[in-house]
């Protein structure tokens, strides 16, 4: 598949081979990346998507190559450039391309890449029907609030959920419920919604503070706090929150089902109410 790539300030396809074999990325996960979705060619959410990056970036001594106006106009050019109107932005920036050693020279130069690319966004059926999800440990690094592109514990995690017949792993460590392997997590028991906190231990997701803010304009209770393990088996509802899910019920854990196994009223709510926000 061929789609429209910024690469270092240049604009080609994803045809070309542009990465080199020593780029940190590559070799060391040395990377941080950002995925936005654009609606008829509109990001959503993009000064957000922008700000964790920069924020990672900076965690990590990586230089940021955008400014945050170079940054909205380089995206406003890639989806020009792109031939359909809904889809998701996947970028990464890199430390850069370095003789292989575990230290990095001061003066490397960041790689910098966006490519546009068409996306199956679930439909009203699957926003209803909702999704099953398994429980597996969390083996990932302490840092997850940085989103870099050591994916290897969330990818194990996805891969044991798919040979499970369920759609998302959810991460659990030292008895208590992190996030998904690529989404946020929450629940609702007597009608508040219950979500970890920000800490390192799970990405600042661009859905789940808008969702929470959209939750407590309409007066829904927000517990930011660690979810205790057993507690996952007497919920009213839950949900997982992404850029490219939304908000999305899950009706299933390990097998066991939700309630009556069906969409949450304050989960629809909130469905319903971000769907439009995202829309705006
Ligand atoms: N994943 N937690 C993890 C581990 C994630 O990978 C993601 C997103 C989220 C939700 O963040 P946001 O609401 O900003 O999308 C939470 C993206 C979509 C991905 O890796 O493709």
């Amino acid at each position: 598949m061929s789609d429209v790539l910024l690469f270092n300030g240049r604009f080609t396809t994803t045809d070309e081979r542009v990465l080199g074999v020593e780029d940190r990325g590559f070799q060391f996960g040395d990377a941080v990346y950002e995925v936005f979705k654009f609606i008829g060619k509109r990001p959503a959410f993009l000064l957000e998507h922008y700000r964790r990056m920069e924020q990672g970036l900076r965690e990590i001594e990586i230089r940021c190559p955008w400014s945050e106006t170079e940054f909205a106009s380089a995206m406003g050019e890639l989806l020009q450039r792109t031939s359909f109107d809904d889809g998701i932005v996947y970028i990464q920036v890199s430390r850069g391309e370095a003789e292989r050693a575990h230290f990095w020279p001061e003066n490397v130069e960041p790689t910098a890449l966006a490519y546009s690319r068409r996306f199956r966004f679930p439909d009203e059926a699957r926003k209803d029907r909702g999704i099953r999800v398994i429980t597996t440990e969390d083996c990932r690094w302490h840092r997850c609030h940085v989103k870099s592109v050591n994916l290897l514990g969330n990818a194990l995690a996805k891969k044991q959920a798919q040979r499970a017949g369920a759609d998302e792993a959810i991460l659990l460590a030292e008895g208590f419920v992190r996030e998904g392997a690529s989404s946020n997590f929450f629940a609702v028991k007597n009608g508040a919604v219950i979500t970890h906190p920000l800490d390192e231990h799970i990405l600042p997701g661009v859905v789940r503070d808008r969702v929470i803010g959209l939750a407590l304009r309409s007066k829904v209770r927000v517990d930011e706090r660690p979810l205790r393990e057993a507690e996952l088996f007497d919920l009213d509802e839950a949900f997982i929150t992404s850029t490219t899910q939304g908000v999305m019920p899950v009706t299933e854990i390990d097998g066991r089902v939700i309630r009556n196994g069906r969409r949450g009223g304050v989960t629809e709510k909130l469905q319903l109410a971000f769907d439009e926000l995202e829309r705006a």
